[in-house]
């Protein structure tokens, strides 16, 4: 897998921004939707108090996230692309603007939050963007308080019976069908090439142990399609 760069990853969601969210649950029958609801379980089941969703693009986690915590939590979703902010900031519109929500503008590379900020950070289909995992992880330590937890679901590689199947579809069918929902072709070979080029459990965990993590866990998806690792920040850090 080459690396993402940053400049191209966030034009290729400006492109599909008003159509992510119908691409997104159609392209994967409406599972994304389940996916997101562990997620979200997994991060409220430790009661934070303050939640920054990474990679955020239109918002659905921290959604889900403001919906699932007590009022009195906060969630701020963050995201580089304006585009994908626009799209969450309408839904946030007509959802009676929560207070205790917020979008910002900004890059998962350089956050600008406080050492220690926050009690729980999630991130969905976003850590694959990254141009830099190892830097991304140690800006999500250094936010994330000690004893913090970082929920990250992201693609995986699927247990092997799966694999010709499901690489098959992400060569072939994916792109296809993408193009007549978005207009865009490249932008979904893009995301099929970048999920075959992705770690599978073993390698991620070991992504998050070596940048610093404490306990990290792993649960695969739909066949291992995706995975959600919990990594929790040690206390001593
Ligand atoms: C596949 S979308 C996921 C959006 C959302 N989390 C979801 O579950 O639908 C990936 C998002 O990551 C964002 N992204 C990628 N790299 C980023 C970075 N370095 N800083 C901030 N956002 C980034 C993109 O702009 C895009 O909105």
């Amino acid at each position: 897998m080459t690396t993402p760069r940053s400049e191209a990853v966030e034009r290729t969601f400006a492109g599909i921004a008003p159509r992510y969210d119908f691409a997104n649950h159609l392209l994967s029958f409406g599972i994304d939707y389940s996916w997101r609801r562990l997620l979200v379980h997994s991060c409220s089941a430790s009661h934070p108090d303050k939640v920054l969703d990474l990679a955020t693009g239109s918002g659905d986690v921290a959604f889900a996230l403001e919906r699932a915590l007590p009022k009195e939590a906060d969630v701020i979703g963050l995201d580089f692309c304006q585009p994908m902010l626009d799209q969450a900031r309408l839904k946030w519109k007509d959802r009676g603007s929560p207070s205790n929500l917020k979008f910002l503008h900004g890059d998962c590379l350089d956050l600008s939050f406080a050492d220690g900020s926050f009690d729980a950070i999630t991130m969905a289909f976003g850590f694959r963007n990254l141009e830099d995992r190892p830097r991304g992880l140690s800006e999500m330590l250094r936010v994330l308080r000690p004893g913090g937890r970082l929920h990250l679901l992201e693609f995986s590689q699927p247990f092997l019976v799966i694999r010709p199947f499901y690489y098959f579809y992400l060569r072939a069918v994916l792109p296809l069908f993408a193009w007549l929902v978005t207009g865009d072709r490249k932008a979904y070979q893009y995301l099929g090439s970048s999920i075959q080029g992705f770690p599978d459990r073993r390698g991620l965990t070991g992504e998050l142990l070596e940048a610093g993590f404490g306990k990290v866990s792993a649960r695969p998806l739909t066949g291992a399609i995706v995975a959600l690792h919990v990594a929790e920040k040690k206390s001593s850090d």
